[in-house]
């Protein structure tokens, strides 16, 4: 049934992007969107009334209109698991049961940390949080991002097993001060728990009488916590239905309710729901999601662009590219729709991107000059996150729009080596500051059009199965040594004398 809609926005004219500035005087006023205090800036896009038409059609087609609903009103929208998915309910939008169990939780979280302020933990100074993936990517994001002026408890975030990050982290704390928050949806993720015993012990030796009772768990599956050792006390319960990678404003947060009050987590709570509210209601070529969600499949599917690029030029946002990575390749790289069915299409492309400006001075000259075409997204904020030299955040800001002129512009030249093609697309989005709300509204954003993209293709954006295998074969590994594998991967646990 799409097939001819994608026929047609296939065989749609392209026409260059400067041409279309040309044609319409209005462009970067009916191709920006304002919203939550972004500005999303689609115009040096190649999309054009005829393709918004022809995705119109298509979000038509795939019924994005009701898939939308299904997510705000709590139905199943991730069949392979039989599950809703409630990140939504977080912030106050998803049916009033899944609301009221989202906000009894998050009191929950609340009453822990007041009591952790009143002394219940003994005197808390640092904060460990412990956890992998979707459990450690937004509070560390956030805490970058959000607590440079400071923070309520020194906190860390630890994920990856190889515990140089662990003593790196654990370098300058007293463990008598500090409360170990292991962050597992599951609670079985082996990275996870190594790193929680190996915290446990650092107590230990560091003179901690009883470390379970600085430790706490941040889980949608309480009682493996229990069997844990976890007193049920100690465990900030979310619902299994909020999944991993969307878990930041459940108690995955925790550490950054903590470290940064909570007044600047309901902001970030209030902003992400401002952008649901607009996600859920806005018409389609006003919707910023969606429209992000059409120039993305544009270029993934029509100009056959393997990697879209992400480049924050604002140092508070330099974790955000490993973050959406999670959401983007975790959430859309399948190869099989919701039904099962092959995909028959690219899935979602490679997220990858880096910090302006240094990434100008690293790989940039492969954006302007490299065969590929690779959409851009520029991340800029108005106002500086620091009180230096207002001359740093100018030269900042031009450079970020400068960057999206020449791609677009390019320049030919009789000597080819110092020619640009030009006619590369960028999308600008410029926020007025760098605040829990808009950094709210900005995640949101990402998670609506990653799950408009689902929505478009046919694909589950809420399972994973694809990091299965390599953690049976892992577990294969661990418990058998070299035999019953390639002969290459023997051969490596042999050399490595596992
Ligand atoms: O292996 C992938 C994954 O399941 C992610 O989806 C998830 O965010 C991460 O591992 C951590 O899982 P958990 O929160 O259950 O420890």
């Amino acid at each position: 049934m799409t097939a001819n809609i994608w026929a047609a926005i296939e065989n749609t004219p392209s026409k260059k992007l400067e041409a279309l500035f040309d044609e319409d005087a209005q462009r970067v006023d009916g191709m920006t969107i304002s919203q939550s205090g972004l500005r999303f800036d689609f115009s040096k896009t190649h999309l054009d009334a005829g393709l918004l038409l022809a995705f119109a059609e298509l979000a038509k087609a795939m019924d994005l209109d009701g898939a939308r609903e299904k997510l705000f009103t709590g139905a199943v929208v991730n069949p392979t698991e039989g599950r809703a998915a409630t990140h939504v309910a977080e912030r106050g939008n998803g049916s009033a049961d899944d609301v009221a169990q989202a906000k009894a939780l998050q009191n929950r979280m609340r009453g822990l940390i007041d009591v952790i302020e009143a002394g219940a933990f003994g005197e808390i100074k640092h904060i460990l949080h412990i956890g992998i993936g979707g459990s450690a990517l937004g509070p560390k994001l956030l805490i970058d991002a959000l607590g440079r002026d400071g923070l309520r408890f020194d906190t860390k975030v630890v994920s990856n097993v190889d515990a140089t990050a662990l003593a790196e982290a654990v370098k300058d704390m007293d463990p008598k001060a500090t409360l170990v928050a292991v962050a597992s949806k599951t609670f079985t993720t082996t990275e996870t728990l190594m790193n929680a015993e190996s915290a446990l012990e650092w107590m230990r030796e560091g003179g901690v009488e009883d470390p379970y009772g600085q430790l706490i768990a941040l889980t949608a599956a309480p009682e493996k916590a229990m069997e844990w050792g976890v007193d049920q006390n100690r465990i900030l319960p979310f619902a299994e239905s909020v999944g991993g990678r969307y878990s930041l404003w459940c108690s995955i947060g925790f550490p950054v309710a903590a470290a940064l009050g909570w007044g600047a987590f309901e902001e970030l709570l209030e902003g992400a729901a401002e952008m649901d509210r607009h996600f859920r209601s806005a018409p389609l070529a006003a919707n910023a999601p969606v429209m992000a969600a059409f120039a993305d499949l544009y270029y993934a599917q029509v100009r056959k662009c393997q990697t879209r690029a992400v480049f924050a030029y604002d140092e508070r946002l330099r974790l955000l590219p490993d973050y959406l990575q999670q959401l983007e390749m975790e959430s859309n790289g399948k190869s099989v729709t919701a039904d099962g069915a092959p995909l028959g299409r690219a899935s979602a492309p490679v997220t990858w991107g880096g910090v302006g400006t240094d990434a100008q001075h690293a790989v940039f000259q492969l954006l302007h000059q490299g065969t590929h075409t690779i959409p851009v997204e520029f991340i800029a904020s108005k106002t500086p996150g620091h009180d230096f030299d207002p001359a740093h955040h100018e030269t900042l800001l031009i450079n970020c729009f400068a960057q999206g002129a020449a791609l677009m512009r390019g320049r030919d030249s009789a000597d080819k080596a110092r020619s640009y093609a030009g006619d590369r697309p960028s999308t600008t989005i410029l926020m007025d500051d760098v605040t829990p709300s808009a950094v709210g509204a900005l995640i949101a954003f990402y998670e609506h059009r990653t799950f408009a993209n689902a929505v478009l293709l046919g694909i589950n954006p809420f399972d994973q199965f694809g990091v299965e295998l390599g953690k049976e074969i892992a577990r294969g590994i661990a418990e058998n040594g070299p035999d019953g594998f390639d002969p290459s991967t023997s051969a490596l646990i042999a050399a490595a004398g596992l």
